[in-house]
């Protein structure tokens, strides 16, 4: 099969094997990201939306159906692919300059200290974190760790990023702050991506694309086009063709979550 898309998923099912029997919880799943682009995922709590991140990851395997990245059948996991999720996990005996160097450890074991440094040097830059460098991973606050733990998870130079709830552990602003963030490593960084999130604003502002999965097992509900460019800013957020855009998908939670009937 010739596969275009960066991230292409294929009538995927997968299901978990519980102390009650399976579990289905993705049933015949199809999903497409063009090179670059970058879709966010939202649906109820527990219709699967982690474990799409790990199939895309080829940390585990569906079922049935197949998982591309790239054009390739996703079989094992990728070093093509970077993750980050809501509670990073951070090396407390290493600094944070050598907590965002460790992946390359694993994946370009070659490749020079001074290179790798050079690299994690220049993402901490952009996360506006490079006078950290030396500290401890406790020395930060939580906003700081989700940096690093974005800088970690791009220092390779994935083709794929796949962030899980990255910021739903965080404040308000410091949320905003690191969605400006987010889309300023966008610009500079050559990912396609998938975020999961149930903050839909995030979704917006964040992505080309939202789509809504449905409840348990999760299929695709709803598909929401982005009418924002590159150069977004905060207040767009507040626009009324925002408002509209967000109630909108506001309006297909409730049906997701089975509380509203599908809008007219
Ligand atoms: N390893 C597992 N074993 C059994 N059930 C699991 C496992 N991981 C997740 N589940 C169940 O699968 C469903 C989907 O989980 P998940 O993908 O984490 O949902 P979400 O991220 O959308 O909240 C949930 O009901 C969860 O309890
Ligand atoms: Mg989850």
């Amino acid at each position: 099969m010739q596969v275009k898309a960066q991230i292409h998923l294929e009538g995927v099912s997968h299901s978990y094997l519980t102390a009650d029997g399976r579990l289905p919880v993705l049933k015949d799943f199809s999903l497409s990201v063009q090179k670059g682009g970058f879709t966010a995922v939202v649906g109820p709590s527990g219709c699967g939306k982690s474990t799409l991140t790990r199939l895309i990851a080829g940390l585990i395997r569906p079922d049935k159906g197949e998982i591309y990245l790239a054009g390739e059948k996703v079989t094992s996991p990728r070093p093509t692919v970077g993750m980050a999720f809501q509670n990073p996990v951070m090396l407390e005996w290493r600094s944070v300059l050598k907590n965002v160097t460790l992946p390359l450890e694993i994946v370009a074991p070659r490749k020079p200290w001074q290179k790798r440094k050079e690299r994690a040097r220049e993402l901490l830059r952009m996360v506006s974190l490079v006078d950290f460098e030396d500290k401890r991973p406790s020395e930060l606050s939580g906003g700081m760790r989700q940096r690093v733990s974005l800088c970690r998870a791009l220092v390779h130079n994935p083709e794929v990023l796949v962030l899980d709830e990255p910021f739903g552990a965080l404040d308000a602003f410091t949320r905003e702050e690191l969605w400006q963030v987010m889309r300023s490593l966008r610009k500079e960084e050559a990912f396609t991506c998938v975020l999961i999130t149930h903050d839909l604003r995030e979704s917006v502002f964040l992505s080309d694309e939202v789509v809504v999965l449905s409840d348990r097992p999760a299929e695709i509900q709803h598909v929401a086009k982005v009418p924002f460019g590159e150069n977004r800013k905060l207040s767009d957020l507040y626009t009324g063709e925002s408002t509209e855009l967000l109630a909108g998908l506001r309006n297909q939670i409730e049906v997701a979550q089975g509380n509203a009937k599908e809008p007219q």
